[in-house]
């Protein structure tokens, strides 16, 4: 959905038992070997160590700076041939040769499933068909989705320079927080979660001609409701097009589930890839990664190299060993840029990506799961799976939600190799055994609709006025258990009644594009009078704890910059004294920088600030501030989080009051060296223990203040309480559920 995927940076590698991590260590120089797969040849090589530096330096490469200058002239001239080039490559796309065909499938059926290889142009190809065969006259718009926002900001910049329109004008995206489009946008690429959107202001999508619900196959939580949504809208709008894209696998499935839809196949080009696979098991797959780069770089042809990671943290990790490698290997190697793609990465540089390798160089990209289906880059020959990816995953008996990294499933593995295989014949290393993809990965990944907490989207559900969410049409329904949690919780937010029906206070959570505990806290700020100070923390979580910036040798001062900023209360309060200073300072860059503050996160959470500001006004909150006073800044962030509360058990281990389980600071944060009794956190991840990610200092009493529904003073003096909530009878009795 909208910013699960894309926000969420940190994380640490899950642990490995001691004598795991000891046989790995023994088995560490396995050499590569031909996976069961493939078959096709055999070609061992070993690892590459920093040991082996000096072999590498003995490999005599071609290619010196001298060349490579020369090269990057070439490569400037290029760009005057560019659009030439552009329309070649239109033309190139496998889709190009079905336009026609395409164009009388969309205007002989309604409703129209395509399926296609990932890069064989739907994306970027299909929505400037339909233009100009006419569907956006009348003002009418084309609209598609995409389940994560670098996709929709990139493909849209891709199309606007295809159609050499300026980006925001005929062609523009919108996403959470962001909205680049105007009036005379034709073409809009927009986030799955943008759209479910959407249709609070807009419920027959009156504006669009056409929606593609693209990367279907990729089963967010938005895109699976869209499904439920659009089919009930193309009932009473026949004029509305509807076209269901995806990669490959399912379309079958969403063809049965659209009244048996017609499938339009694009046969897609692709070169046989032989898969490799590691002897042994890879303890730590970021340096497994980079070496065999480096293996890669100094052994094979030229051609492309695509790692898949799991997040910005590991992928500004494997750059720092990657670079700091490549320097030590000095000029005896080819060029080699290292570019890496993840969803917080500037739009600047994210073009980087595409742009075309100079002759004689190579590129590692190090992306994450993005470059899996949702964007192409050209010229990948060879892929680097350690199969591995995050997922965000929901216990509904504990309604704990995390944060976690998880193996892949096969049919990822399979769609990761595929990105090797689009121009040439290609290589894909997995960093995993044989007997690991054949026996411990799934066959498919599980829809997250059916592994994360629905709280948001049955919110919004209700805000469209679908009441009776056991009928609504879903392509695959949701645990039962998640959907009477999601209902108990929005009822003990106070967003709906005992009826299970939206309150005033649930219309106005719903104007938000945020978590209903993050909207309760924001509605909150106005009773407690603290608007000011709640909508910058609000701000300041969202872009996600990526505010201080840690460089490796400046650990210290970076540190000790850091305490600086500590203030009475807890994590939260610090994120809002960060913010706070900026501001004071015009919002300066040297600030940052002297302060190792992260710029780019500052920057965008002052624009996440102004858009909840915009909607604060909406909902008619004042913008107050209570000058100093943490209680009632506190007591509002409670009255949305206070499922999240912990109290300090034995040995500095705290335990969830609702379900006792255990749960530790996590180290970055203020209270980590002075643990108060009562804390509230804002998020757990879970790495080597489930920690609690900005923590704040609160008092048990005020939890009967903001959520006497919710919490009996017995059960706050008794931790081993855990009696939930009595509710919803008749919300629960829909649902089938017995208490
Ligand atoms: O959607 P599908 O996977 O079928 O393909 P696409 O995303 O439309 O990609 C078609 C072509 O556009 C590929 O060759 C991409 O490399 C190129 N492209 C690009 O150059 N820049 C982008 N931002 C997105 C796509
Ligand atoms: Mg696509």
């Amino acid at each position: 959905g909208d910013d699960k995927y894309e926000e969420v940076d940190e994380r640490e590698k899950q642990p490995h038992s001691e004598q795991k991590k000891w046989e790995e260590e023994q088995m560490h120089s396995a050499s590569w070997r031909v996976g069961a797969k493939s078959g096709v040849k055999k070609e061992d090589y070993d690892y590459v160590f920093d040991e082996q530096i000096e072999f590498i330096q003995a490999l005599r490469m071609p290619g010196d700076k001298e060349m490579t200058m020369k090269e990057k002239e070439r490569s400037v001239s290029e760009a005057q041939k560019k659009k030439m080039d552009i329309e070649e490559t239109r033309r190139s796309l496998p889709i190009y040769h079905y336009k026609e065909s395409l164009v009388d499938a969309v205007q002989n059926h309604q409703v129209l499933i395509i399926e296609g290889e990932t890069g064989s142009g739907k994306t970027t190809q299909i929505p400037q068909y339909l233009h100009e065969a006419g569907f956006t006259k009348d003002g009418k718009k084309i609209g598609c989705t995409q389940p994560r926002r670098v996709a929709a900001m990139s493909v849209s910049a891709r199309v606007a320079v295809e159609m050499g329109v300026k980006l925001g004008n005929e062609v523009g995206y919108s996403i959470r927080f962001e909205d680049c489009t105007s009036e005379r946008t034709i073409i809009k690429y927009m986030t799955d979660g943008t759209l479910h959107r959407e249709f609070l202001s807009e419920p027959d999508l009156q504006g669009y001609s056409v929606m593609i619900i693209d990367e279907a196959h990729e089963r967010t939580l938005h895109t699976d409701i869209l499904f439920g949504l659009v089919k009930d809208i193309a009932r009473f709008r026949p004029d509305l097009k509807l076209l269901i894209s995806s990669a490959t696998l399912d379309a079958e499935k969403f063809s049965t589930f659209f009244d048996n839809a017609p499938i339009f196949r694009i046969p897609g080009r692709r070169f046989p890839v032989d898969i490799y696979y590691t002897k042994a098991p890879e303890a730590d797959y970021i340096d497994a990664a980079t070496v065999s780069i480096l293996q890669i770089h100094a052994t094979q042809p030229l051609g492309d190299i695509l790692v898949f990671l799991t997040g910005q943290e590991e992928i500004e990790t494997c750059q720092e060993i990657l670079q700091e490698r490549v320097k030590r290997l000095g000029s005896k190697l080819k060029e080699l840029l290292i570019l890496p793609v993840y969803s917080n990465l500037p739009s600047e540089m994210q073009a980087k990506i595409f742009e075309p390798t100079p002759p004689g160089a190579r590129k590692v990209v190090l992306a994450t799961n993005i470059a899996e289906t949702s964007l192409t880059i050209d010229n990948i020959i060879y892929v680097i799976d350690p199969g591995f990816c995050k997922q965000n995953n929901f216990n509904s008996r504990t309604g704990m939600e995390s944060l976690i990294v998880v193996p892949i499933s096969k049919a990822s593995a399979n769609q990761r190799a595929g990105r090797a295989g689009r121009v040439a014949a290609g290589k894909c290393f997995r960093l995993y055994t044989a007997w690991a993809f054949k026996h411990e990965l799934e066959d498919n990944t599980v829809p997250e609709i059916q592994r994360i907490n629905l709280g948001n989207a049955v919110l919004m559900l209700k805000a469209l006025g679908i009441n009776d969410l056991v009928h609504f049409d879903f392509l695959d329904p949701p645990p039962h258990e998640t959907l009477v949690l999601a209902l108990e919780q929005l009822y003990a937010l106070g967003a709906l009644n005992h009826h299970g029906e939206l309150t005033k206070l649930g219309r106005r959570m719903a104007e938000f594009p945020v978590d209903p505990m993050m909207a309760k806290m924001i509605l909150a700020s106005e009773k407690y009078k603290c608007s000011d100070e709640i909508v910058t923390i609000c701000a300041m979580l969202s872009v996600n704890g990526a505010i201080f910036y840690r460089p490796k040798d400046k650990i210290i001062h970076a540190d000790t910059a850091r305490k600086n900023f500590n203030c009475p209360g807890g994590d939260h309060l610090v994120l809002h004294n960060v913010y706070k200073q900026w501001a004071d300072t015009e919002f300066s860059t040297q600030w940052c920088y002297e302060n190792f503050i992260q710029y780019r996160s500052m920057k965008r959470a002052r624009d996440v600030r102004e858009q909840l500001v915009g909607l604060m006004q909406r909902v008619e909150i004042d913008i107050v501030s209570t000058d100093g006073d943490t209680v009632p800044i506190r007591k509002a962030i409670t009255a949305g989080y206070f499922y999240h509360i912990a109290r300090l058990s034995k040995g500095g281990q705290y335990k969830t009051v609702k379900h006792n389980q255990t749960v530790m600071v996590h180290p970055n944060s203020m209270l980590f060296e002075d643990l108060p009794r009562w804390v509230l956190y804002h998020e757990l991840v879970f790495t080597t223990k489930e920690f609690m990610r900005q923590v704040i200092e609160i008092e048990s009493k005020w939890l009967l203040e903001v959520a006497p529904h919710y919490y009996k003073a017995r059960e706050l003096e008794d931790s081993t309480n855990k009696k939930m909530p009595k509710l919803l009878g008749k919300a629960k009795a829909e649902l089938g559920v017995v208490n």
